[in-house]
């Protein structure tokens, strides 16, 4: 089965066309197209609903014809009806269905996404696939992935990025459980915020992730929020908060010294993430960790996870996805359709910023 994948749930505008051999377990990807509009939230510090949702205006024609040409090996050319009459012939002879994004995430952003998909599919009378972003990030892992081979069920799913932290456990591919989340912040949000007391660019976490390596040893310590805790919750806006305390004392901040609290804020993240999802496998005797979202490609989440699962658990697999996989994009999205292909009522395929797990 070949999808063409769509991702406009934020910033990000991604398409992708991926399939599945049926003699392989993991997925391959014949293109993967990407635009952002990072550069503009830069300036503001943050995203800008609206100017997100007009980015994904600019950027969803282009991208979809990346991708789609990529898949035949082919290159978008300067002339507009070429490329719309080889667009077409891809679509109509080799795409098998469509897949998007619907939810959570900003709805202007997950509108243009929605709406573009469902009128290709209408036009070409293709399936629709409608995709959860977040479950989609777990499924990131199956994209070219050796590891692959080895996620059994039931697994734990930790699902980390910047606007949700969640602990699931899956039983099957259809079949899953919400066992804890965050209270308020999530992970990536705590990661960009406390980067923004420091005066760090947006977003925070790859820096925060970067100038923490510098330090060999730490003599500031942040308190690792609900670690003790007997539940499967987080809580990261305390972080914040001594964080800020902290800064606020500080007569300077030379440059030393913001590494030393990067390297604080990541260790007080990563420990109770770590710890939570460790408590989760060992309750429910999962036989796989899988770890997605964008702060998945935390180098020192992916170090420590390893480490304390194999002093815990033995020798159960931990499953992340390549860095590349681990941030928003279109592959992701038609990873977890391929293993969830429906069928779905196209029409009843709207956008749901506030798509909940539980
Ligand atoms: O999954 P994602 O691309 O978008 C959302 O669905 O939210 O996640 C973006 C988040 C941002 O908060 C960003 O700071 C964080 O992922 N992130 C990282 C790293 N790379 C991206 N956080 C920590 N370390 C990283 N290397
Ligand atoms: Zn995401």
């Amino acid at each position: 089965m070949r999808i063409l994948a769509i991702e406009t749930s934020c910033d990000e505008t991604g398409a992708a066309v991926v399939e599945k051999e049926a003699n392989k377990p993991s997925v391959t990807i014949l293109s993967n197209s990407l635009a952002t509009s990072l550069a503009l939230h830069k300036t503001t510090g943050g995203i800008i609903p609206e100017n997100a949702a007009r980015e994904q205006v600019k950027y969803i024609l282009p991208v979809i014809i990346e991708a789609l040409l990529g898949s035949v090996n082919q290159k978008p050319s300067d002339d507009f009806k070429k490329d719309q009459e080889r667009c077409r012939v891809v679509l109509r002879d080799s795409i098998d269905a469509i897949a998007v994004t619907y939810g959570p995430g900003l709805i202007g952003s997950l509108l243009v996404g929605v709406e573009t998909a469902k009128t290709l599919a209408y036009v070409f009378d293709k399936p629709l696939i409608p995709v959860n972003h977040l479950l989609a990030h777990l499924y990131a892992n199956t994209i070219d992935s050796e590891a692959y081979q080895s996620i059994t069920f039931p697994f734990i799913g930790l699902i980390v990025s910047g606007g949700h932290t969640d602990l699931l456990l899956f039983t099957s591919h259809d079949t899953f459980q919400w066992l804890g989340g965050t209270r308020d912040d999530a992970a990536g949000e705590a990661f960009d915020k406390i980067g923004r007391m420091l005066g760090l660019s947006y977003p925070a976490g790859p820096e925060i992730d970067k100038r923490a390596k510098k330090i060999v040893k730490a003599d500031l310590l942040f308190k690792s929020p609900l670690l003790h805790s007997d539940d499967l919750d987080f809580s990261f806006s305390g972080l914040k908060t001594e964080v800020m305390r902290f800064v606020q004392k500080q007569k300077k901040l030379p440059e030393e010294h913001i590494d030393e609290i990067c390297h604080a804020t990541q260790k007080a993240i990563v420990d109770v993430l770590v710890a939570k999802t460790i408590k989760a496998a060992l309750e429910h005797n999962a036989k796989t960790i899988v770890v997605g979202g964008g702060v998945s490609a935390n180098s020192y989440l992916r170090e420590m996870m390893n480490k304390k699962v194999k002093e815990k658990m033995g020798d159960i697999p931990v499953s992340f996805p390549l860095p590349k996989y681990s941030t928003d994009n279109g592959a992701a999205i038609g990873a977890y359709a391929l293993f969830h292909p429906g069928p779905h009522d196209i029409f009843q395929v709207t956008a749901q910023p506030e798509l909940y797990l539980t």
